[in-house]
């Protein structure tokens, strides 16, 4: 008998390369040894200050440097401009309800100026907003209403080196300390994933509990849901209760426990600029649409253009595919680990949007006063021409009595992987290199500050390697984990 067409093949081939085809491509410029090494001493050890153009992968951020679908750019075309009422809220609106459940959808042009309204109309000064780890833009524009903003980090965010599955978690008994207290506490926050946080998720049950807890006190729970359907993912894939269900209903699940949500789309919205504000609450809502007016726009474009807000609404969809989610989650999770590998110190297990060097394990030749995630970074440059960010002694360190700094908790490196824009391929150059820096890490020397501005000091702060003596420390170092 014959046998039948290809019937001997084995199992199909688990499809484990990028959802996608590139469409439209942008060169990349090489640059010399002799050109980076130029453009750090010119930008004072500062990579904020480098042209973008003297980048080779540029992985400062994550945030509005997505590459957009084809069926966003087509999108972009169908954008209605009309002034109030645009068919583009429309449909932009019906997807945010879909995702969100909550009535009241109002765009801004990115999520900080959705903060500064939300709290311009929920804060006033002498209150408390406690938060899982508040991004410092949130940070900020609390502050500056007069208020406190106190960060509730669950204990297990203290140990990079420990793979638990949800270090992004809020930190639930200090949480009921502070709401049984007599702190004024007119909303909770809690950002998903934590970015501060090295990236880390945040739990389904962490956010019940959090959220039952803020209701039996009468206080609403906000999210920052800049990174929702990262932390969806991940909670599907390390919460056994979510296990194979759809992005969607986890997205849906995590809002349904809250009252309200900050997000920057420039970074789950998959545009490259955007935000919005949702909340359950008439007249929140209606005090944040007079208030708008004033700055923002009228409440049906938010500071967008009616295009913006099409390849949002198509954003916030794709976002959400599952062939997607995982490739993105994984395309994350496999630098990590070829760096762990590797012998390079990271915050375990990756995150949803970043790999986290931890640059006082990286180089334990320097002191936390010398910048060691800051000179780690501009080593990296200097090397391959790969631009990361320190989060660490130099964005939030501040000058304490006589000039000491005190050292502040964690000093990292973030490698923040831009979504749908860099290849597999691309990401391995970025593992060597850093293998290569760690073999020769104690070549690696030592930073100092000769400039700085007083605020958000490091968009503008120039370094030289050092070449004074440190100045000696009056406090006792911070406990380093690694
Ligand atoms: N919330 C979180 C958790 C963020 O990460 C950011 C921005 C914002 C709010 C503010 O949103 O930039 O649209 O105004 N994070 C960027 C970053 C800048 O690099 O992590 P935005």
């Amino acid at each position: 008998m014959m046998r039948s067409f290809a019937d001997a093949l084995p199992p199909a081939p688990n499809p484990a390369f990028e959802p996608y085809k590139v469409k439209a491509v942008e060169p990349i410029r090489l640059t010399t040894p002799e050109e980076r090494r130029d453009a750090l001493e010119r930008s004072g050890y500062n990579l904020f200050r480098i042209p973008a153009d003297l980048v080779a992968i540029d992985l400062l951020t994550d945030s509005g440097v997505t590459a957009m679908s084809a069926r966003q750019w087509g999108a972009l075309l169908d954008g209605d401009e009309a002034y109030a009422g645009s068919r583009s809220f429309a449909r932009f609106e019906s997807v945010v309800r879909s995702i969100t459940g909550m009535p009241h959808v109002i765009p801004t042009h990115q999520g900080r100026a959705a903060e500064r309204l939300l709290f311009q109309v929920m804060l006033s000064p002498g209150e408390t907003v406690p938060g899982n780890t508040h991004f410092d833009t949130t940070h900020a524009n609390i502050e500056a209403r007069g208020t406190t903003a106190i960060d509730l980090p669950s204990p297990a965010t203290h140990d990079h080196a420990a793979e638990h599955p949800f270090k992004g978690d809020i930190d639930l008994e200090a949480l009921e300390d502070l709401l049984t207290g007599d702190a004024r506490v007119p909303l909770v926050i809690i950002t998903v994933t934590n970015n501060s946080a090295g990236g880390q998720p945040v739990s389904m049950a962490n956010l019940e509990a959090a959220s039952a807890l803020c209701h039996a006190h009468g206080v609403p729970l906000f999210l920052d849901g800049a990174r929702f359907a990262e932390n969806s993912w991940l909670i599907r894939e390390r919460e056994a209760e979510w296990h194979g269900r759809p992005p969607l209903e986890i997205a849906r699940a995590m809002f349904d426990l809250a009252d309200g949500c900050l997000v920057s789309a420039k970074k789950d919205g998959l545009v490259n600029i955007g935000g919005f504000l949702a909340v359950r609450d008439d007249a929140v809502a209606e005090d944040v649409r007079r208030l708008m007016v004033l700055g923002e726009g009228f409440p049906t474009y938010g500071g967008l253009a009616g295009r913006d807000l099409e390849a949002m609404a198509s954003g916030l969809e794709e976002v959400l595919d599952p062939a997607y989610l995982a490739d993105r989650i994984n395309q994350v999770r496999t630098l990590g680990d070829t760096l762990t590998a590797a012998g390079v110190p990271i915050v375990r297990p990756p995150g949803g949007h970043a790999v986290y060097i931890d640059g006082r394990a990286f180089l334990p030749h320097l002191d936390p006063l010398d910048y060691p995630a800051q000179a780690l970074s501009c080593a990296l440059y200097l090397h391959a021409g790969v631009r990361s960010v320190e989060v660490g002694q130099l964005m939030n360190g501040r000058p304490g009595p006589g000039d000491v700094e005190v050292p502040v908790e964690h000093d990292l490196l973030r490698l923040a992987i831009p979504r749908r824009v860099y290849t597999s391929r691309q990401l391995g150059f970025v593992a060597d290199a850093l293998a290569d820096l760690h073999r020769a890490r104690a070549a690696i020397g030592p930073l100092e500050i000769t400039d700085q501005p007083a605020a958000l000091r490091h968009f503008g702060a120039t370094l030289r390697p050092r070449v004074n003596a440190r100045p000696e420390r009056t406090s006792a170092a911070p406990s380093v984990s690694s």
